[in-house]
């Protein structure tokens, strides 16, 4: 049995590291596990532009003891309104990594995000020219829709289309929680790829509503049946350079969670790898484990891979039931692994 595994330093290709407070308190922990993470632009107000992008940058940094080496990769975040040139020269400038999609009203802060993707021909063909990434939270938004079914549709209604309509665009399906974003992935004949979050490959929708409602396992999207858990498991352990490690570490405070209406967002940054580790041993992937978490996602966006490493040892670990202000994902329960540093 192995039991102490060192891989390549690992990414974190979908990562939400908020500002103010928020990111002074949760950065460190990103930075501590991984050498690099796209950050997310669902800010109040989203970054635009690149000169927001650049100064959001800056302060990633800052929140950061001097000297840490963590490079933060900066997204655009589309509007109906976004400026194709803007984009490119914010690329250009080696300040955009790559631009997010967002359907209105899909998710958290995503009131701004673009409310058609057939309006969005001139950015798209132009991030297909310039080889930028586009990346999709893909869940249709059409509330007659359930919600539960809301990715899957997203897959077949604008997904087949869009990769057609656009055969070189790059494209990563962020935080896919179903079989058929699995399958679609898997199979297109496409340049595209997804992340996989620690949360969908450890629980199910039923861990929602264990016993009462549980609104720490609820995040967006929304964690499906376990066909579907199983299915993106397989699909994270299978090898394949489409599927890589993205946390989607989402974190609020505890009142924002424990409410009426408790916002989507699970904050997993404490003990990610750890909790990826878990997954890959209990399907007999350790050996997989390497390039899921520190290789596939660096070739699919076409940087090299990080030089140095990280250790992870088998022992007990337990997820403390607060950190800071927020509560995160697995808190009070037992993993088997630990990174060590
Ligand atoms: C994210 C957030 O809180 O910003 N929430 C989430 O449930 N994942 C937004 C997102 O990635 O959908
Ligand atoms: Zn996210």
């Amino acid at each position: 049995m192995t039991d102490r595994l060192t891989i390549r330093r690992p990414d974190d290709w979908h990562v939400h590291l908020r500002d103010g407070a928020m990111l002074e308190a949760v950065a460190g922990h990103t930075a501590r596990q991984f050498a690099r993470a796209i950050i997310m632009p669902n800010l109040t107000p989203p970054v635009t532009s690149a000169a927001a992008a650049s100064a959001y940058r800056e302060r990633i940094v800052a929140a950061l003891p001097p000297g840490t080496a963590f490079t933060p990769l900066m997204t655009c975040y589309l509007t109906d309104d976004t400026d194709p040139d803007e984009i490119a020269a914010g690329h250009e400038a080696g300040v955009f990594t790559a631009c997010k999609l967002y359907p209105a009203h899909a998710t958290t802060n995503s009131a701004h995000g673009v409310t058609d993707i057939r309006r969005m021909t001139t950015v798209l063909d132009r991030l297909q020219r310039i080889g930028m990434p586009l990346l999709i939270h893909g869940e249709v938004t059409d509330r007659a829709i359930d919600i539960f079914d809301r990715e899957a549709v997203f897959v077949d209604r604008v997904l087949t289309p869009l990769t057609r309509d656009h055969p070189a665009l790059k494209i990563v399906l962020e935080h896919i929680t179903t079989a058929e974003a699995a399958a679609f992935v898997a199979e297109a004949d496409h340049p595209i790829a997804a992340t996989i979050t620690p949360q969908h490959l450890l629980i199910n929708r039923n861990a929602i509503f264990d016993g009462g409602l549980r609104p720490h396992a609820y995040c967006l999207p929304v964690a499906k049946r376990e066909t579907h858990r199983l299915a993106v498991r397989r699909a994270a352990v299978s090898g394949s350079p489409r599927f890589f490690l993205g946390t989607d570490s989402a974190p609020h405070v505890i009142g924002a969670k424990e409410s009426g209406c408790g916002c989507a967002g699970i904050f997993n940054a404490p003990f990610a790898l750890e909790a990826y580790a878990r997954v890959f041993d209990e399907e007999g992937a350790l050996d997989r484990l390497e390039g899921f978490a520190s290789e596939h996602g660096a070739r699919f966006y076409g940087l090299p891979l990080n030089e140095g490493t990280v250790t992870l040892v088998r022992e007990a670990v337990v997820v403390p039931d607060r950190v800071g202000d927020v509560v995160p994902f697995l808190a009070g329960e037992t993993l088997g692994w630990r990174m060590l540093g």
